[in-house]
């Protein structure tokens, strides 16, 4: 099979190479094509995966396109995992609301809302192009903010996409260790939308273990989470941390105005890691990476890729179409919950009726996430203003109104409408 990988000089990719030598006996990959519209960076990262594959016995041959019809003809999947304007946009998105004492953040909040603006758009154009040559390929979205840009591919008409994000994984790892158990044998009640999810209950070998976690290891839970132990353990659900930027916004705001934002990290880390990346002597995934958010993505990715290929009707947690899942939310809403994949189709399991403390949240953000895909599509600043004045996080139109201002002019290269 043909996997490509479209953003393929992202510094991700070494993560996706090693789960690639890691299951090469089950996911019998011939070809790793990636795509980039960054020459360099694509030369850099098919030099690392080469020598990965080939330490790792993996026969594959990588292949380097900065055409997306070469890359994505003949894949049987095609990972779409970009960052329009880069690492530079990330630090505008985060700087900007902090400068009005507001989150600073990629996804979440009005950070969030900059990245969907110029990310929509380019990721309607990417998966027509891949279609226009690929209709049958399944495409997994890993390009953030994933649940807005899985409503907008599905809204398109764009189906067999999957919208993935690795928090559930890290989550499912997270409580295996703790439990000391092989992760395998836990499963997830998690549910809301792309971060901003709860895990309800933690099933060991089918069995609820989330009260004794909570009763017995909850200093241990807590900081996966970015909350004190005393408040995950009165909510009795287990928060994604991106909740902590809800629950705790305040205290975020301050310490990133003290200490800066994540942004200026991911950049030397970036740094660093390219810099090993273009190293001849480095045949293996560096350690740094593990300081990246998305480490371990893989595990994620290619189980998923299993499920798509075999059929095998597993449950993987995605970010698909609501349909009846949550019946307080649109049908075209985007869920992230466990969902049943087969090889022609990901379908949400039901789930349990969602408690109000974490429904009301989850559907405020739902209408902020309507307005930010109607603002992504077809621009304007009316539509900007509304959606950061609809998010839960901003909600006064003094502040939607600079903020609308001040990241339009930040992003005036890559807004087409601009
Ligand atoms: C998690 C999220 C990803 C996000 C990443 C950020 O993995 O699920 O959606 O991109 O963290 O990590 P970073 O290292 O970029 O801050």
């Amino acid at each position: 099979m043909k996997l490509t990988i479209v953003g393929g000089g992202s510094t991700y990719t070494p993560e996706i190479v090693a789960g690639l030598v890691r299951l090469r006996d089950a996911l019998d990959v011939t070809e790793l094509a990636l795509h980039d519209v960054a020459a360099e960076r694509l030369d850099v990262l098919a030099g690392v995966s080469r020598r990965m594959l080939r330490a790792g016995g993996h026969p594959a041959a990588v292949t380097t396109h900065t055409d997306l019809a070469a890359a994505a003809d003949g894949a049987g999947i095609v990972l779409v995992q970009l960052r329009v304007g880069g690492q530079d946009a990330r630090l505008s998105d985060e700087t900007i609301p902090l400068s009005c004492d507001c989150l600073g953040q990629e996804t979440t909040g009005a950070g969030g809302l900059a990245k969907a603006l110029r990310t929509v758009p380019v990721m309607l154009d990417v998966v027509e192009g891949v279609r226009k040559v690929n209709p049958d390929a399944w495409i997994i979205d890993f390009t953030n903010p994933v649940g807005i840009v899985t409503r907008a591919l599905l809204r398109a008409g764009h189906d067999r996409v999957a919208g993935l994000c690795s928090a559930a994984a890290v989550f499912q790892r997270h409580f295996a260790r703790i439990l000391d158990v092989d992760p395998a044998r836990i499963a997830l009640d998690h549910v809301g939308l792309n971060h901003l999810t709860w895990e309800r209950r933690v099933w060991l070998d089918g069995e609820d273990v989330l009260p004794r976690l909570l009763a017995e290891h909850a200093h241990r839970v807590a900081p996966a989470t970015g909350l004190p132990a005393g408040l995950v353990r009165r909510l009795g659900t287990v928060p994604s941390y991106y909740l902590h930027y809800y629950y705790a916004h305040d205290e975020v705001v301050a310490r990133q105005q003290e200490h800066g934002v994540r942004a200026q990290e991911v950049m030397a880390i970036e740094a660093e890691l390219l810099r090993q990346y273009a190293d001849e002597s480095v045949t293996a995934k560096p350690e740094l990476l593990t300081r990246r958010g998305g480490a371990h993505y893989s595990d994620a990715a290619l189980d998923l890729m299993n499920s798509l290929l075999s059929g095998d009707g597993r449950t993987h947690v995605l970010n698909v179409r609501n349909g009846s899942t949550l019946p307080f939310l649109p049908v075209d809403a985007v869920v992230e919950v466990p969902a049943a994949v087969t090889a022609d189709a990901v379908a949400p399991l039901p789930v349990d009726p969602v408690e109000p403390l974490v429904a009301g949240l989850i559907a405020h953000v739902t209408a902020y996430e309507d307005l930010a895909l109607d603002a992504a599509v077809h621009g304007g600043r009316d539509r900007v203003f509304k959606a950061l004045l609809a998010h839960p996080l901003i909600g006064q139109y003094a502040v939607a109104d600079e903020l609308t201002d001040l990241l339009l002019a930040a992003n005036r290269d890559h807004l087409a409408w601009l």
